[in-house]
């Protein structure tokens, strides 16, 4: 007798104390696992600033420069840092003064610099944001040293983001076309982060976020180039 009512409190004991497990979640909508993925896939890859340096220091490589003196345009908070030793002095153009000893002026008119000045002339996400890039493109050539680099990395396809405005986007062989003048050693396209989930806070932002997320179709665009050599 007594142990039949024990078991009885036992099965009570039991019915109390199990949590019956959660119903299976319903299967996901393989494109959106699709898209989870993806929008993760650029996380794994180098982050922008070594990409772009390790890039700059094979095309350094390949145009045979080891020293001397260089210019970046827009070069704010000098990200190309670890890619010019002692063998460099470094100077960064722009047209306000970011505090790293600034040459405040423009790009496409700056003809306080001499002709053939600079070993290597660069940018970097700086073209989408000059009004006239095709004067530009020539100051640059123009105040690069023969047997010097010329070296843009800037956005076939990025959000809207006025730095101070937002005009342009190119192709690498726009870019090509923006240094002539000079021998192209590389030009293409960087996807690494062409799936990556991109949001702007700002309410003023026209590429407002919807069901898929931000803007997803980011690609970067490259060129290098050298300046001929007189004959
Ligand atoms: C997006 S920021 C550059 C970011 C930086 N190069 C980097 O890699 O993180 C663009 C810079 O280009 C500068 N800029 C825009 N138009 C210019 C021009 N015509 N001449 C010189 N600098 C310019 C802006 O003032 C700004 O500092």
């Amino acid at each position: 007798m007594s142990e039949s009512l024990g078991l009885r409190a036992r099965r009570r004991l039991a019915r109390a104390i199990y949590t019956p497990p959660p119903p299976p979640a319903p299967p996901r909508d393989p494109e959106l696992v699709a898209l989870d993925r993806l929008e993760r896939e650029w996380k794994g890859g180098p982050v922008r600033d070594e990409r772009i340096n390790e890039h700059l220091s094979l095309m350094l490589d390949k145009a045979g420069v080891t020293g001397g003196q260089v210019l970046e345009i827009g070069g704010r908070g000098y990200p190309r840092g670890q890619v010019f030793g002692d063998a460099f002095t470094y100077r960064n153009l722009d047209l306000v003064d970011t505090g790293e000893g600034t040459i405040v002026g423009d790009i496409t008119g700056c003809p306080e610099i001499a002709d053939e000045t600079f070993d290597v002339v660069l940018s970097v996400d700086v073209f989408e944001h000059i009004d006239r890039p095709w004067l530009a493109g020539e100051e640059m050539v123009r105040i690069l040293k023969p047997g010097g680099l010329v070296y843009t990395s800037t956005l076939f396809s990025w959000r809207y983001h006025p730095c101070p405005i937002d005009f342009w986007r190119y192709t690498p062989e726009a870019l090509a076309f923006l240094m002539t003048g000079t021998d192209t050693i590389d030009q293409g396209f960087d996807l690494t982060e062409r799936r990556r989930d991109v949001r702007k806070k700002a309410a003023e932002d026209p590429m407002r976020i919807d069901e898929l997320g931000g803007w997803r179709e980011n690609v970067r665009v490259f060129h290098a180039g050298v300046k001929p050599d007189r004959p």
